[in-house]
């Protein structure tokens, strides 16, 4: 049975679909069975895997609006990736959506139909509070909150923990905060450790994973080749975090506090 988790803040480019998909791919790597999910119209996560947007005929936004089977718009990639994909009809959703019965638990239900053949879903949010990201933080079971290492990072966060908090009250009471991914580090300059001090200072109730990802070109890079960043020839540093995060997450011990701080 899948653990749900939304990769979500709605910052945008601070690493929600990079995190996505590398993290998948390393659980994956590791034996575990995995679903994607891309709910963002901009289908940079159904790209990132393999997959043009705007060729696919039916995606997630036939599963929201149309009753279409997850199963019927399931694709999968030779890196052990299952994928509900999106293009930019998932942009139109929302609308179609807002007289819609439970349109908050769109998400829950197709995730419900799927989740016992999973042991990890990983849903990769657009950067906005809209009724996309309403419905994912519906359907998981945790958060993860990639926060790039630069100030205007920390402000966003803020947003959407007040978001997360009305969906605990109202939606999801189960809901669960797995904790903070720090991405795009700068090991060299000042500013990027003086972020990693302040997320520590300015959110002391919840966990900022260990696993700090190093800012590195090769994301870009992979993205573009639609290869997950373990396939560059020369090791990137930062995707050694994704792996890391990989196994903590199996571990299933998100929460129990790590004593220092590794950035890869
Ligand atoms: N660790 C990293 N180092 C350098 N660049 C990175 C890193 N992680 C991601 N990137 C790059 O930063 C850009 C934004 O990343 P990504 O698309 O994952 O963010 P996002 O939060 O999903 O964005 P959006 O809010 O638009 O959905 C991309 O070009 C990506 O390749
Ligand atoms: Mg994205």
């Amino acid at each position: 049975m899948a653990t749900v988790f939304v990769l979500a803040n709605q910052k945008g480019g601070v690493g929600k679909t990079t995190s996505t998909y590398n993290l998948g791919v390393a659980l994956a790597d590791i034996g575990q069975k995995v679903l994607l999910v891309d709910l963002d119209p901009q289908g940079g996560l159904t790209y990132y895997a393999g997959f043009e947007p705007e060729e696919i005929g039916k995606t997630i936004y036939h599963c929201l609006t149309r009753n279409t089977k997850p199963r019927d718009i399931l694709v999968s990639n030779d890196y052990g990736i299952d994928l509900l994909p999106a293009n930019i009809d998932l942009s139109l959703a929302e609308f179609e959506l807002v007289n819609a019965p439970a349109r908050e638990r769109r998400i829950t239900r197709i995730v419900n139909e799927v989740r016992e053949s999973y042991d990890f879903i990983l849903l990769d949010s657009q950067p906005s509070l809209g009724l996309l990201t309403i419905n994912a933080l519906a359907a998981a079971d945790e958060v993860i909150i990639p926060v790039s290492c630069e100030f205007l990072s920390i402000r966003g966060t803020r947003a959407l923990l007040k978001l997360i908090a009305k969906v605990k009250g109202s939606l999801n009471s189960k809901l669960k905060i797995a904790g903070l991914l720090p991405t795009m580090f700068d090991t060299r300059t000042l500013h990027g450790r003086q972020i990693l001090e302040l997320l520590d200072t300015e959110f002391p109730r919840l966990y900022v994973f260990p696993h700090t990802v190093a800012r590195s070109i090769r994301f870009a890079e992979s993205a573009r080749a639609q290869a997950p960043v373990f396939e560059a020839k020369i090791q990137v540093p930062g995707a050694l975090a994704y792996r890391e995060l990989a196994r903590e997450l199996v571990k299933g011990k998100t929460r129990i506090s790590v004593f220092g701080r590794k950035v890869f």
